[in-house]
């Protein structure tokens, strides 16, 4: 959607369906899907693989190591790296990025951190980051939110959650708490195609 708002035509790529997908849409494997042709690739890998922890079987949390998951990051930058190219990930997967930036969602105009490491072959220019220690409890407390509530992870609690995450994250179309919690906020890919065009 972020790109969309910047300007771009969107063609989406999932190997599985994705229903409430607002743009052209088809369901295949990245890995081989064609990518001739287009201005600008987005992948996002899934983080599960790259993440401090998942919810186990028996609904424990527990820290993944990798173990769960495929690592897709160094695969699917061998096929996009000879065009112009961008790749998200979350924390845990620094270490297996190229040079990434941080976007924090609060320098983006958001109400939440969401910090997320972008990959790129352009320039995407960083925001200094100031700390925000407290800032989410604080905000919860004021607007009588539940705290954990903020983070945008796992299962939603109670009813309304889906509704209040999609406000934090700046999303007006219908999804799925899971889809929710998968997704990246359009603000952080509208500045990204913004960051683009500016390059190119
Ligand atoms: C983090 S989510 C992407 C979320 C999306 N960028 C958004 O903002 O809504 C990762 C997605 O990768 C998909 N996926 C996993 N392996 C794939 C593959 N080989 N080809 C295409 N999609 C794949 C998963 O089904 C999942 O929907």
């Amino acid at each position: 959607m972020g790109y969309h708002q910047a300007g771009f035509e969107v063609v989406g790529v999932d190997i599985n369906p994705q229903p409430n997908y607002p743009f052209e849409f088809h369901q295949a494997d990245a890995m081989t899907y064609p990518i001739e042709g287009f201005d600008l690739i987005h992948a996002s890998p899934p983080c599960q693989a790259y993440s401090q922890s998942v919810r186990s079987t028996d609904s424990k949390w527990v820290p993944t190591r990798g173990k769960l998951e495929p690592k897709l990051i160094g695969g699917i930058r061998e096929r996009i790296k000879h065009q112009p190219y961008v790749i998200e990930n979350v924390l845990g997967a620094v270490p297996y990025m190229d040079n990434p930036v941080m976007l924090c969602g609060l320098t983006l105009g958001l109400v939440i951190p969401r910090h997320r490491f972008f990959e790129s072959n352009f320039n995407i220019e960083e925001f200094p980051h100031e700390g925000h220690k407290g800032y989410a409890k604080k905000y919860a407390r004021e607007n009588n939110i539940e705290y954990r509530d903020m983070t945008v992870t796992g299962k939603g609690r109670h009813a309304g959650t889906s509704d209040r995450w999609k406000s934090f994250m700046g999303i007006d179309w219908y999804m799925t708490q899971p889809e929710i919690v998968e997704s990246l906020p359009p603000a952080y890919s509208k500045y990204i195609g913004e960051q683009f065009y500016e390059s190119t």
